[in-house]
């Protein structure tokens, strides 16, 4: 047995050891929880030695990358570099509609991108001339659960880590792996981000997963169709936490659907695309039910859609529970 407070000092001897006094590590981070304790916890071990880079590939959430930047760099210290690539990333994935292309697309750019940074940071590196700074080690907030999944698990769900596959950056850039989280449980990694000071917002933050609004976007992905995932989805979560339910629910979002529907607003006939809420309650995201919403945060959220998102003329919600359905809708 052990406390959250030994566990830190056990591991950040370890990794001060494990890195040597001037071995540099990296590390992807992407504004969830895992990422972000991995993160704050190397820079509390090894300070700017800790390089974090953080891929904005033009699917996040709105304003999600300057919120990161805000909060891991500017309030907690981590020697974070934002990389935009949206405009690469929104080339290559113009006119594909199939969900495993857009996944792939992302992924393999993705990896591009990071070493391409990596590569430039490490130029910078032996600029300043530091004696044996070279990057050797790469961060993965990789948890418990994810071991046992990786040795054991072949299910649907196989297909969650496609982003997290680093193989190429370790095989590529020749590094070494270092994962302070791989003894930790989900709500371990979140006792431990509060110790380290991370808010609470983003310490009980809902996953995002890694093709992000790609695999909310139905069909083909446009700048427009992004815009208006986007800010369906801050209307949405704004309401959710006004109501004070978010952290009752396991993960909440809009899916974009590909179809229009005629609707009138003014005396005016309109015929625009349809949005789908949807929001599930589940312990390890194989099951899980839809959350049974207040009707009156239902009505509101619903309204502000609809007069607030220029191209949305309806809002639907998705009562489907997993099985049969999955949480995404793709
Ligand atoms: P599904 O849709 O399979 O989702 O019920 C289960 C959980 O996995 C997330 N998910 C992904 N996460 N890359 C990720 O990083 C992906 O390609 C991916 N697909 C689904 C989903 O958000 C949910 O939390």
């Amino acid at each position: 047995g052990w406390t959250m407070e030994e566990f830190i000092d056990k591991e950040i001897e370890r990794i001060r050891k494990l890195v040597g006094p001037t071995g540099q590590v990296i590390g992807a981070v992407s504004g969830g929880v895992d990422s972000s304790v991995a993160a704050k916890l190397m820079h509390e071990a090894i300070g700017d030695r800790f390089h974090a880079i953080m891929v904005d590939n033009g699917v996040l959430r709105l304003n999600e990358a300057e919120q990161v930047h805000k909060m891991l760099c500017e309030d907690l210290g981590v020697n974070l570099t934002v990389v935009d690539a949206s405009e690469l990333f929104l080339g290559k994935l113009k006119g594909v509609e199939d969900p495993e292309t857009k996944r792939k697309i992302i992924g393999n750019t993705f990896i591009e991108v990071f070493e391409e940074k990596a590569a430039e940071l490490e130029r910078d590196i032996e600029k300043t001339g530091a004696k044996g700074g070279k990057i050797e080690w790469l961060l993965q907030g990789t948890l418990y659960p994810d071991v046992i999944e990786s040795i054991s698990f072949k299910g649907p769900s196989a297909t969650i880590k496609t982003h997290h596959n680093v193989g190429g950056l370790l095989d590529n850039m020749k590094l070494k792996l270092i994962e302070p989280l791989r003894e930790l449980f989900k709500d371990e990694v979140r006792a431990l981000g509060r110790l380290l000071k991370i808010p609470t917002h983003l310490v009980m933050r809902h996953p995002f997963p890694g093709p992000g609004l790609a695999i909310r976007i139905l069909g083909e992905i446009t700048p427009e169709q992004v815009r208006i995932a986007q800010h369906a989805d801050a209307i949405f979560i704004e309401e959710i936490r006004k109501a004070g339910i978010y952290d009752q629910m396991s993960q909440a979002f809009c899916a974009l659907l590909p179809v229009k529907a005629v609707g009138v607003q003014g005396d005016r006939r309109t015929y625009e695309q349809v949005i789908c809420v949807r929001a599930v309650k589940t312990e390890d995201f194989m099951t899980a039910e839809w959350f049974d919403f207040p009707p009156a945060v239902l009505r509101k959220l619903s309204n502000r859609i609809t007069n607030e998102v220029n191209g949305i003329n309806r809002v639907v919600m998705d009562i489907t529970s997993k099985p049969p359905g999955t949480i995404e809708w793709l």
